[in-house]
C-alpha cells in the first residue's frame, strides 16, 4: 500500500467512525453473530433485515443453538426473505461446527470457507469483521466504489473484471484494520456511492475519484449482460374443502425446496383459465360439478436470478369431502 493509498482508506475509516449506521451487530466482534448478520444482509438491504436479524439471534443466540432447532424453525424465522437455500445452509454450517469444531464458530478465513454456504464474500466479512484478517470483502457495493473510483472498464462481473476488483480492493485495504476498512467501503456504497445518485460532494474519497473527476460516477459499474431467464408458468390453485386447504411440499433440485405450496400444476406456457382448469380436472381425476371455482385472479410476475416465475392463482371449493389423489398434496387447518 504506497501513500496514496493509504491516505484513502485513512480518509475512509474516519468518515465511517463519524457516519456508520449504528447496528447490533456492529457492538459485537462474535464471528457467529457477524456471520448471521451478513447472510441476512446478502438477502436484503439493513431496513428490512434489521427485524431478521434480532428475531435470528433472540431464538439462537449461539451456535449450539441454531444447530440443535427444527429446520422447520430455522426456515419459519427466513420466511419472507426468500432464497431458502441460505437458511438451510446456515442450519448445516452450525452443525457442522458443532460436530468438526468442537462447537467453537471459527474466525478464520480458511476454515470460514470450509461451511456451507459460506462463500468467498462471507468468510472475508467475517474474518476481517470479527478478527481484523487482513482480506479485501468484495460485495455489489464494493464493485461500484471501486470501479467508480479507478474508472474501471471491466465488467465487474466478468472474470477478469472480478479479479481486477479483488486486486484493486485489496491495494487500498489498511492490513491492520481490515474489519473497520471493508465496512467502511461497504457503507460509502449504501449510503454515499449509490448505484443512481452518488452524492459525491459528501464523498470522503471525491478527491481521489477518477470516475468523480471525469464526471461519469453513472457510467460504473460497467455490467456483463446476464444469462438468460428461464420463463416457467405456475397455475396455482387454492383449493378449500371442509374449511380446510390442500398443500404439498416442493419437491428437491428446484427452487423453494421443501417449502409448502398450493396445488401446483406448471405449464410451458400461459394457459387461459379453461385449458388450466380443464388440466386441474384431469390431473386429479375431477369433474367441474364436484367443485365451485370462487375467483381466477390476475397473473403475478415474480423474477429470481436464473428464472422468471409467473404465477396465476384460481381459488376453488370442493363441494365433495374428496382427497386430491396421488401428488403428495394434504388438507391442513
Ligand atoms: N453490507 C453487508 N455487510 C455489511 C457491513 N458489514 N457493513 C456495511 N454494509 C454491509
Amino acid at each position: 500500500m504506497d501513500n496514496k493509498q493509504h491516505i484513502i482508506s485513512a480518509e475512509l475509516q474516519r468518515w465511517y467512525t463519524t457516519y456508520k449506521r449504528d447496528l447490533p451487530w456492529r457492538s459485537t466482534r462474535d464471528p457467529y453473530i457477524i456471520w448471521v448478520s451478513e447472510v441476512v444482509l446478502q438477502q436484503t438491504r439493513v431496513a428490512q433485515g434489521l427485524a431478521y436479524f434480532n428475531r435470528f439471534v433472540e431464538r439462537f443466540p449461539k451456535v449450539h443453538d441454531l444447530a440443535a432447532a427444527r429446520q422447520e424453525e430455522v426456515l419459519k424465522l427466513w420466511q419472507g426473505l426468500g432464497y431458502y437455500s441460505r437458511a438451510r445452509n446456515m442450519h448445516t454450517a452450525a452443525q457442522q461446527v458443532m460436530e468438526q469444531l468442537n462447537g467453537v464458530f471459527p474466525h478464520e478465513y480458511k476454515t470460514l470457507l470450509q461451511l456451507k454456504g459460506v462463500g468467498e464474500y462471507t468468510a472475508a466479512a467475517v474474518a476481517s469483521i470479527s478478527a481484523n484478517a487482513p482480506v479485501a470483502v468484495v460485495d455489489g457495493n464494493v464493485d461500484r466504489v471501486i470501479s467508480r473510483l479507478f474508472c474501471m472498464e471491466e465488467p465487474v462481473n466478468s472474470t477478469s473484471g472480478k479479479k481486477k476488483v479483488k486486486q484493486l480492493a485489496e491495494s487500498i485495504l489498511d492490513k491492520h484494520h481490515a474489519g473497520n476498512h471493508n465496512q467502511a467501503v461497504m457503507e460509502l456504497g449504501a449510503l454515499i456511492c449509490t448505484p443512481k445518485n452518488p452524492d459525491c460532494t459528501a464523498c470522503p474519497l471525491e478527491r481521489f475519484c477518477q470516475s468523480r473527476a471525469e464526471n461519469r460516477a453513472l457510467d460504473f459499474p460497467v455490467k456483463q449482460k446476464k444469462v438468460k431467464q428461464r420463463k416457467r408458468f405456475f397455475q396455482y390453485f387454492f383449493v378449500q374443502a371442509q374449511g380446510q386447504v390442500f398443500l404439498g411440499k416442493r419437491p428437491p433440485g428446484d427452487i423453494w425446496e421443501g417449502l409448502y405450496q398450493l396445488v401446483l400444476l406448471e405449464t410451458d406456457k400461459k394457459p387461459d383459465a379453461g385449458t388450466a382448469l380443464m388440466e386441474f380436472n384431469r390431473t386429479f381425476n375431477l369433474s367441474p360439478d364436484e367443485y365451485t371455482l370462487l375467483s381466477a385472479e390476475k397473473e403475478y410476475k415474480h423474477v429470481l436470478s436464473h428464472q422468471v416465475i409467473f404465477a396465476t392463482f384460481y381459488a376453488l371449493q370442493l363441494d365433495a369431502d374428496r382427497p386430491l389423489e396421488g401428488h403428495g398434496y394434504e388438507k391442513f387447518q
